[in-house]
């Protein structure tokens, strides 16, 4: 009988092992990070000798994943920490190093809660600042678990449960957000049940989600994004769990592109639609979603497609547009409180007028 969810086996060129979405190395002083553009064909790991190397792998989504993205901007202005150290424009050097990084991707507030956790460190030493890397995304590693924990609950044998984008072990540094009930569920608590994966236009996170529910043998169909609806009003699905990228005071969230119309709809045909978070993705500082930054990604990711075969990848055009067609690529969408049942905390479940009290 499995007491905890076993970590996600990786196999790295040929060697099988446990590893979290990123990490320090100690030996040769580098951040390693599994590559998630390349999974499922590949499973490789990307190193940043330096903190812009860690600003452009988060840029590019080599590390997505609102909270892996924080412990990957801790970890970035560590390296800054220790590049610009004995250097007599240190503080000026490390103010730039903080605006790049948190320049990377607008939406997910635990990167600026990583920034913060690094730059407050009293003394702003790189030995200082590298331990608290290491902490800030150890304890996310952990809330994730208690979220697998207390969100499992609300999974009962021969559900069908929807969720979105990907919310496993490689989003949240380790255990995972909105996926770790689910895993929790299947595996220590042996109920069996029915996952739905939306596909996730345009990168496609789903394929993230469908790899990471395989390794666990967890019975799961990809569907397309407008698929969801129709499921709904079928009563296919029995309840839906996303992740978050910001939490507003209020419990507005913002999710990727896609959650808030699963919300409606859900609302609609009256299924319980939660969300499952971390504490570094609670933002006490705005009341609301409408002040939630929303990414827009560049136009390509949707004309064009990532083509797979196991030897190449290629960008390929989904359909000879003309030079006149615009495309629009927002990343992230807001989903109002009032759309949401609970929020899955380390906290417990919430309602949304708890959240400030229990996460801040
Ligand atoms: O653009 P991404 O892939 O970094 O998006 C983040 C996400 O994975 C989702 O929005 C997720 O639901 C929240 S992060 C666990």
């Amino acid at each position: 009988m499995e007491k905890e969810v076993k970590k996600l086996r990786l196999d790295i060129d040929g060697n099988q092992v446990d590893r979290p979405a990123v990490w320090w190395d100690e030996e040769n002083k580098i951040l390693c990070m599994i590559d998630q553009t390349k999974i499922p064909f590949d499973v490789k790991v990307h190193i940043c000798d330096t903190f812009l190397d860690t600003a452009q792998a988060i840029k590019n989504m080599i590390i997505r994943g609102a909270p892996s993205i924080g412990a990957a901007a801790a970890f970035g202005l560590a390296q800054a920490v220790s590049e610009f150290w004995n250097n007599e424009n240190f503080n000026h050097n490390i103010r730039s190093a903080y605006e790049i990084l948190l320049s990377t991707r607008p939406t997910a507030v635990d990167l600026k809660h990583g920034l913060e956790y690094i730059i407050k460190t009293v003394p702003l030493t790189p030995e200082n600042a590298l331990n608290q890397a290491k902490r800030f995304s150890k304890d996310i590693a952990e809330e994730g678990k208690k979220i697998g924990e207390i969100g499992q609950n609300l999974i009962k044998s021969d559900m069908n449960l929807l969720t979105h984008c990907h919310t496993g072990a490689l989003a949240l540094v380790d255990n995972g957000s909105a996926l770790a009930p689910i895993i929790q569920a299947w595996i220590v608590n042996k109920k069996r049940f029915h996952v739905y994966v939306d596909e996730t236009r345009p990168r496609i996170q789903g394929r993230i989600t469908s790899w990471e529910l395989d390794q666990y043998g967890i019975d799961h169909t990809v569907i397309c994004d407008s698929v969801s609806g129709s499921l709904m009003s079928q009563r296919k699905v029995d309840l839906i769990i996303v992740g978050a990228d910001r939490v507003a005071q209020n419990g507005d969230i913002a999710n990727k592109i896609g959650t808030y119309n699963l919300a409606v709809i859900a609302h609609y045909h009256n299924i319980p639609f939660y969300t499952a978070f971390p504490r570094s993705t609670f933002d006490p500082t705005i009341k609301t979603g409408e002040d939630i930054l929303i990414e827009e990604r560049n136009q390509l990711e949707v004309k064009e497609i990532k083509g797979y075969s196991r030897e190449y990848q290629r960008q390929l055009s989904i359909s000879p547009y003309s030079d006149k067609t615009k495309f629009f690529n927002p990343s992230f969408d807001v989903t109002p409180h009032s759309l949401i049942k609970g929020y899955i905390t380390p906290e417990g479940i919430l309602e949304a007028f708890e959240l400030a009290k229990k996460l801040e």
